[in-house]
């Protein structure tokens, strides 16, 4: 288990930090394309710890560029999106989306100051919907990670949360398979009203007796809990972390979901919690409301649930109805789990057990990532290697005594056609 020094030290992302370092390897989503308005409006973006502005040029090209301008420090959110480039509106700097500093009035031209500035500036690009940018050190950065729920030629089904923890505590609810039988249950299970066969059932009937294994895997670390389903099967939930900072969870049938989950960094103490989608679902547990946007660093994807009014729960309801008594769906369930324990929690005073296997390792992976890229400048996984990401997650049943890696090997696997739920369930069950 980490110690609480290296617990701190993967949980920080801010610029010059070895996590920093790392999660700055990977490209990492920063907004939807819609968000880029046609009008030319600049964006306020704070991605790990760096307050940044995003703009669309004139051919439709994206900038990302610190908000901070080199000349004497106005904030380019305010500067003016001209002919491919944002200009500073203090004293007319222009700057192209390379950082480039392309005009500076005033100068006489002889010195050629302008060629000595510029202003940090990271490369985008829209895939999907989905504005990505790459804050690493490589000149020509990595190939996309093959993330099918953002290639499925379409645009992607994307919602966004803020969330007021640290990534990594955010990101562990994901990889607690325990939770979700207790966090997002009803108040009262009959488990005589279940319907036989449904994850559901399984999950219910024998709520307390899964057991688990965790692996690392090419992409990062996963899990398979499982009990026991029929005579002779077992009922398995499979999922993951993968590098740096995304998750796939075990809640759908294995085969009917092309999904990602998102733990992006805004800084030490916020994260925007992606959901996305190759298709839109209908799924449960999306139903929370949203405050209106401010153009502010943390002015989006804030929920009207929040620690000041008690993420709203109803004790009455809790007696009777939910679990927690808390309304507006799963995401708003797992926010209150994260945030009340602290915006970065004091991990000397956690206890870990055996369900907590997976939050171990994923731990473990991490910071043995970070030295490597430290100490050997080893590329950290997935970075060289994008078709690791083509993978899937979810429930499935598999004969008794079955490995669960091999047997899951074809439900796992990315870029085939997605069944509905229902029609999942029943191959699952005809296997
Ligand atoms: S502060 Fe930006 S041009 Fe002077
Ligand atoms: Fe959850």
């Amino acid at each position: 288990m980490l110690s609480v020094e290296e617990n701190a030290l993967i949980s920080q992302v801010g610029s010059g930090t070895p996590m920093g370092n790392l999660m700055r390897q990977y490209w990492l989503p920063v907004a939807t394309s819609d968000e880029l308005q046609a009008d030319g409006s600049p964006l306020r973006v704070r991605l790990l710890g760096e307050n940044l502005v995003a703009f669309r040029t004139t051919s439709g090209k994206i900038g990302l560029v610190d908000h901070f301008c080199p000349h004497r420090g106005t904030s380019l959110f305010f500067g003016r999106n001209e002919e491919e480039g944002i200009r500073c509106s203090y004293h007319g700097w222009k700057f192209d989306i390379t950082g480039a500093c392309i005009d500076q009035p005033g100068g006489p031209e002889e010195n050629n100051f302008k060629s000595k500035v510029s202003v940090a500036a990271y490369p985008c690009e829209e895939r999907g919907g989905i504005i990505w940018t790459y804050m690493g050190p490589r000149d020509v950065p990595p190939a996309m990670p093959a993330i099918e729920a953002n290639l499925s030629g379409g645009a992607s089904h994307v919602s966004r949360t803020l969330r007021y923890c640290n990534w990594l505590q955010a990101l562990e609810g994901d990889i607690d398979t325990l939770h979700s039988e207790y966090l997002h249950a009803p108040a009262i299970i009959d488990v005589s009203k279940l319907t036989p066969g449904t994850g559901m059932y399984y999950r219910h009937r024998l709520r307390d007796q899964f057991k688990y294994e965790v692996k690392d895997s090419p992409f990062g670390t996963s899990y398979g809990a499982y009990r026991p389903a029929e005579e002779g099967t077992t009922y398995w939930r499979l999922a993951h972390f993968l590098f740096p900072c995304f998750t796939m969870t075990p809640t759908p049938a294995a085969g009917s979901s092309q999904a990602i989950r998102m733990w992006v960094p805004v800084d030490d103490d916020h994260v925007v919690f992606w959901s996305v989608e190759a298709s839109a679902n209908e799924r449960a547990g999306r139903t929370h409301q949203y405050q209106d946007d401010t153009t502010d660093w943390l002015g989006r994807h804030r929920p009207v649930q929040r620690v000041e009014n008690d993420y709203l729960v109803d004790r009455e309801n809790q007696k009777t109805e939910s679990y927690t008594g808390i309304g507006g769906g799963f995401v708003m369930h797992d926010t209150m789990a994260t945030e009340s324990m602290g915006t970065t929690m004091d991990r000397s005073r956690e206890h870990l057990g055996a369900s907590d296997a997976m939050i171990i390792r994923t731990r473990k992976r991490l910071l043995e990532a970070m030295h490597a890229l430290e100490d050997g400048n080893v590329a950290p996984p997935g970075v060289d290697e994008p078709s690791v990401y083509g993978t899937r997650s979810g429930w499935m049943i598999l004969p008794e005594g079955a490995d669960w890696w091999e047997g899951s090997a074809d439900l796992r696997t990315a870029f085939v056609a997605k069944r509905d739920e229902s029609e999942a369930v029943a191959a699952l069950h005809a296997r």
